[in-house]
Parts: structure tokens; C-alpha cells; sequence
């Protein structure tokens, strides 16, 4: 949440700024601001809306020239969407942009009034500004370093002091900060899409840590004022992955690189004989020796992707597993020990709430698992083993190519774990590999169903309810779908397992209520098929999607989507790009901002 970006160095600091926060705006889109250092001291610009707001308000202003500056955009947490409440604040000597929540702000704004100091924004930012000023008496590294013991939550800070020209002190606590030094100058930002214009190679600030840039460096300080070198990190995507590339919006445009986000992920780890390899990820074969239980946690998609691997562990290990929401998780006193595998999954790696889970497991001594999207992100960090989905920057709020391969993951580790514990043949588990990919040209195939997703999706733009029924895998892959089109349509749907309907939720079905049925696993077909008879007979619009040209009786649906033939298992692949078009062109018929839907932000790095 928040997108943060700081420059210092030869170039116009304007376009930095700007073009950065137009990269960083899915992370928070109600408003924005600059702050830079001019001849004449600090300026800030801010507003509310999105960044293109701030850049004609950037435009209209008197021509300014400086080579440093901080750029927010903003997801709001305290205090309403206004200009006054955007960032950057100022306070005295400090002007500061915050991506994080300051969870004692109240009590720190009470000891501030006592001094006669009072905010003007209804942010808990400001009262970190006004705290930094407080204890500012000339030297910025002692009183960031005096803050870190009055502040609680989690914060990343960027910091002009006024008389500090040229440089930008930036604080790390819980909120992801990276960085790189480029022959132009040095950047900060919240995340790597704002750096790769000018470097693949960039470093994480850690945790609690002060970096110090110049135009010549940057020094990174630990709490001890010790400098220390961060490790280097490198990225294996350019520019061109985070932009649009001709698409009309960045969800449609990472649907259609799904095959290669896939290929990424699951080639590299297919070894001679066509079995899984987890080796080159570090993870020991043996991590599943002692387990006895596997808890899988995570939030929105990445715990739906967690359904369907559940499904998988299950059916392949025979070891129960469950799967957690983690902002319950963290709160419910959750049995486990060090025999208890936690897998969390997260695209951004900063999820708070995962990352809370994650802690808490660690606590308990249970071994722990991470299937993350973004390199050297906290979750990825502090997890004993991660295995990276290769799918690129993920830049749509709705998640769909980190799904699919987050989906992947937990493939290559059901398959890979069930021949550790030889529930598996290596023949079995071969041929198993074989399912997995020929998922990649089956989704290519899948893709081609833009046009029919796309005028199907007429008939949805104007319901006001719908449902995803299916079974098994399909009821896993029905809460995806559910998900998918409430956050970029604002429809309502609820993901139903078929065959509870009729314990209640039937009685919503009318005439004309769209019903979106899975019906790809045999095992469950004929009772599937009698559940969409259920909802045929109360009048609903019945869109099917089966695995394969199956004979069905076309009066039981409206419009069919017969899916590339694959193994039931890797069905869920294929139709999660049909559920994908349709939530995508259901928001484009209704005329929506799909890559930016209300409310919500990419990367919920706050409780
Ligand atoms: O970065 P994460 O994968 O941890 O994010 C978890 C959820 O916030 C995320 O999947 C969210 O549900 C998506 N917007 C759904 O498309």
C-alpha cells in the first residue's frame, strides 16, 4: 500500500518522480505529491486523485529545476482522502512521505500537544514528521534513530531535512524499501518497477536500518551507526515487463503472459526423466521426512491458489492439510510444532498479514515454506525455504499470472514430496510431470477464448448477483473466480461447492441469475450436472465451462466454454484464464478502472 519513491543525482528530479509514481500507482491510487529541493528550499506539490492529476499541478507550477526530491502515492489509512491528508508532510525542519501505519500515533500526538505542537492532517504520517522534528537538532541519523524507539508499526520513510540539501534519509520498519546507485544518481522507491528504468541490480533495505543517499552513493547504516552492504539483487525482467506493451490495460496484458510466466516456473525445475527438481531453490529433499501436517496460509488469491494445493497434498500425500486465511491464523492460537509444514504464498512478499502468519509459525518451531513472486520481499526472507514463481512484475491489482503460477508451485511440490515419501513411482510421477506441462500450451489455446469470454461477458455487465458453483478442485477454483470479478466489477458473487445449494443458497437463483458451472472433474460430473439441472430449473443463466468437448445436454446451459482436454488434476489451470477474461471484460463492459478498482491496492502491507 503507498507507493514511495526518493531521487537524488544529475537528473531532472520531476520526470523521476512522476514517471516513478506513474509505475507505482497500483499500489495506492486516492492521491499524490512530490516534495523537492529547490534553490530557495523545500517545495511540495500534492493532490488528490491519481498521479495524472499531480502531473498537470506538477506542470502548471512555476518551472522548477532541482535534481532532488520524494514522490508519494497514496492508499488512505488515517484520515480521509484530501490534500491536506496526501503526502508529502512537513513539519518544521522535516518533510516526510510514509508508506506503514504509526499504531501509537494518538498517544504520540498527546505528548506532542503538550509541547504546544499540533498537526494539520487527521495522518498518523504527520505525527511522525512532527516526532522527527522534535528530536531533529541538526543531525538526521540521531533523531531517526530516537524515533525507532517512540514509533510503533510499521513504517518506510523518506526524509528531506531543510537544511540538508541534495540529501534523502530513508527508514526502514516493516514496509519494503528498495534501492539501487546508477551513474546518474541514487533512487529509493517501494518497489523495483520504479528502478528498472535504471538498474537490474538493486538492493532491500533491511529492517531498521538507515540508507543515506547522495548523488555520489549510498550509505547504509545499521542501528549502531555501523555502514553495512546490503546483498545485491539482481532481476531477470526489463522495462518492457512493466509496461503495458499495447494492451489496453495491464490485467489483460499479464492473462496472455501467463504461458511464459509458467514456463518460467516450472521448466527450470523438470530434470532428466521429466521429475521435479527443487534443488537449484535449495530446498532439501527431505524438508518432508518428518512432516505430519501441512498448514498452508495466505490471503485473497494466493489462499485460493492454497485450495487447490490442499486438493493436490492430499490426494497425493496422504498428510492432512488445511488452509488458513491468514489474518485468522495469526489470531487463533494455531496448532503446531516442528513435525508442521507452513507454506505461505504471497505474490508481493509483503502481505502483512502473511507475513504475521509466517512469524508465528516461526515461532512455533514449524518448518517453513514460501512461494513468493518478488525477490528478497520480507516473506521470501524470513521463510527457512522459498521457491519463487517466475511470473514477472504482477502490476493489475487482480491477481492472475502470479495465481497460475503460484498454482505451479504447489504442484511441483506435491509432485516432488509424494516421491520423497514414495507414494509416487518415479514412472508416476513422470507421467504427473507430463500433466503439468502441457498446461502451457493448453493455456495458450485457452487464451484464444478472449472473443467469446469477452461477448459472453455482455450478459454479465448488468446482474447484480452471481454464482461460481463446481466441486472439488472446481469449488477451490470457483473462489478464485468469485474474487476475481467482485474486486474489478464490483458485482457481487459468492463461490458455492454445488452440491450445498440447496441447503439454503438456492433459494437466490431466479429467473435470469447468472450461474457460472465448473463442471471439469469426472469423478464429480454426474452429480455437477444434476446441480446445474437444480439451478436450469429455477431460470438461471447457466454459463458451463467443462475440460474437454464433452456431449452435454445443451439444454442445461447457455453458453459453454469446452476447455483444451487436460488430466483433471491441471483443469483448473485452463479455466482460471476463462474465469480471468471473463471478470476482465465484465469491468471493461461496464466501463471500470480495471487495473485500479476501488478501494483496493496491490500490495496490502498493512494490518
Ligand atoms: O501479494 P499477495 O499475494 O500476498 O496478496 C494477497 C492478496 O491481497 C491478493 O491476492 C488479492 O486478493 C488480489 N488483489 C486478488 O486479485
Amino acid at each position: 500500500m503507498c507507493g514511495i519513491i526518493g531521487f537524488t543525482g544529475e537528473l531532472d528530479a520531476k520526470n523521476v518522480l512522476l514517471e516513478g509514481l506513474e509505475s507505482l500507482e497500483y499500489r495506492g491510487y486516492d492521491s499524490a505529491g512530490i516534495a523537492y529541493f529547490n534553490d530557495d528550499g523545500i517545495h511540495t506539490i500534492k493532490t488528490t486523485g491519481k498521479v495524472s492529476s499531480l502531473r498537470e499541478k506538477v506542470e502548471a507550477a512555476p518551472k522548477f529545476h532541482s535534481t532532488c526530491g520524494i514522490g508519494h502515492t497514496r492508499w488512505a489509512t488515517h484520515g480521509g482522502v484530501s490534500d491536506t491528508n496526501s503526502h508529502p508532510h512537513t513539519f518544521g525542519k522535516v518533510t516526510l512521505i510514509h508508506n506503514g501505519i504509526i499504531e501509537n500515533y494518538h498517544d504520540l500526538e498527546t505528548k506532542l500537544a503538550a509541547e504546544g505542537k499540533y498537526p494539520v492532517s487527521q495522518t498518523d504520517t504527520e505525527i511522525a514528521a512532527m516526532l522527527i522534528d522534535h528530536l531533529y537538532q541538526g543531525n538526521p541519523m540521531k533523531a531517526l534513530k530516537e524515533a525507532i524507539k517512540y514509533l510503533e508499526g510499521a513504517y518506510a520513510f523518506c526524509v528531506l531535512f531543510a537544511d540538508k540539501p541534495g540529501v534523502i534519509y530513508c527508514l526502514r520498519n516493516g514496509s519494503p524499501l528498495v534501492a539501487c546507485h546508477c551513474e546518474k544518481g541514487s533512487i529509493i522507491a517501494s518497489d523495483m518497477v520504479a528502478l528498472i528504468k535504471y538498474s537490474k541490480e538493486y538492493f532491500v533495505l533491511p529492517e531498521q536500518h538507515i540508507a543515506v543517499l547522495t548523488k555520489d552513493q549510498i550509505t547504509v547504516y545499521d542501528i549502531n551507526d555501523k555502514v553495512v552492504s546490503p546483498k545485491m539483487l539482481y532481476v531477470n525482467w526489463d522495462l518492457s515487463a512493466a509496461m503495458k506493451g499495447g494492451y489496453p490495460h495491464f490485467m489483460l496484458k499479464e492473462i496472455h503472459e501467463q504461458p511464459e510466466a509458467l514456463r518460467s516456473t516450472i521448466i527450470p525445475r523438470v530434470r532428466k526423466g521429466n521429475l521435479p527438481d527443487l534443488s537449484g531453490d535449495g530446498l532439501p529433499h527431505t524438508i518432508i521426512d518428518s512432516i505430519n501436517r501441512i498448514i498452508i496460509t495466505a490471503c485473497g488469491t494466493a489462499m485460493h491458489a492454497g485450495l487447490i494445493g490442499k486438493v493436490m497434498f492430499e490426494r497425493l500425500l496422504r498428510i492432512p492439510v488445511t488452509v488458513e486465511i491468514a489474518s485468522e491464523f495469526r489470531y487463533q492460537n494455531p496448532i503446531m510444532d516442528n513435525n508442521t509444514l507452513v507454506i505461505t504464498i504471497s505474490q508481493s512478499g509483503e502481505t502483512a498479514d502473511t507475513l504475521a502468519a509466517l512469524r508465528l509459525a516461526k515461532t512455533s518451531h514449524a518448518k517453513t515454506l514460501s512461494i513468493v513472486n518478488v525477490k528478497g520481499s520480507s516473506i521470501a526472507r524470513e521463510s527457512d525455504y522459498v521457491l519463487y514463481t517466475h511470473a514477472g512484475p504482477e502490476i493489475a491489482v487482480a491477481s492472475t499470472k502470479a495465481y497460475t503460477a503460484q498454482l505451479s508451485c504447489l504442484y511441483l511440490l506435491a509432485f516432488s514430496f509424494a516421491l520423497e515419501k514414495g507414494k509416487v513411482t518415479e514412472e508416476e510421477c513422470s507421467k504427473e510431470m507430463e500433466g503439468l506441462l502441457q498446461i502451457i500450451p493448453a493455456i495458450e489455446k485457452a487464451l484464444t477464448f478472449d472473443v467469446l469470454a469477452k461477448d459472453i461477458s455482455k450478459n454479465l455487465k448488468d446482474c447484480e448477483d452471481l454464482f461460481f458453483i463446481g466441486r472439488g478442485l472446481d469449488y477451490a477454483l470457483s473462489c478464485e473466480g468469485s474474487i476475481k470479478l467482485k474486486e474489478i466489477s464490483y458485482i457481487h458473487s459468492e463461490a458455492y461447492a454445488a452440491g450445498e445449494l440447496k441447503h439454503g443458497t438456492l433459494s437466490l437463483v431466479t429467473e435470469g441469475t447468472p450461474v457460472i458451472a465448473l463442471a471439469t472433474q469426472s469423478n464429480v460430473y454426474s452429480k455437477m450436472i444434476s446441480n446445474i439441472r437444480e439451478v436450469r430449473a429455477r431460470g438461471a443463466m447457466v454459463i458451463l465451462i467443462t475440460n474437454g468437448n464433452v456431449t452435454v445436454d445443451s439444454s442445461i446451459y447457455d453458453y459453454h466454454f469446452a476447455l483444451p482436454h487436460l488430466s483433471d488434476d491441471f483443469a483448473p489451470f485452463t479455466a482460471a484464464v476463462v474465469l480471468q477474461l471473463l471478470a476482465y471484460y465484465t469491468s471493461v463492459h461496464r466501463g471500470l478502472d480495471v487495473d485500479q478498482p476501488r478501494n483496493l491496492a496491490k500490495s496490502v502491507t498493512v494490518e
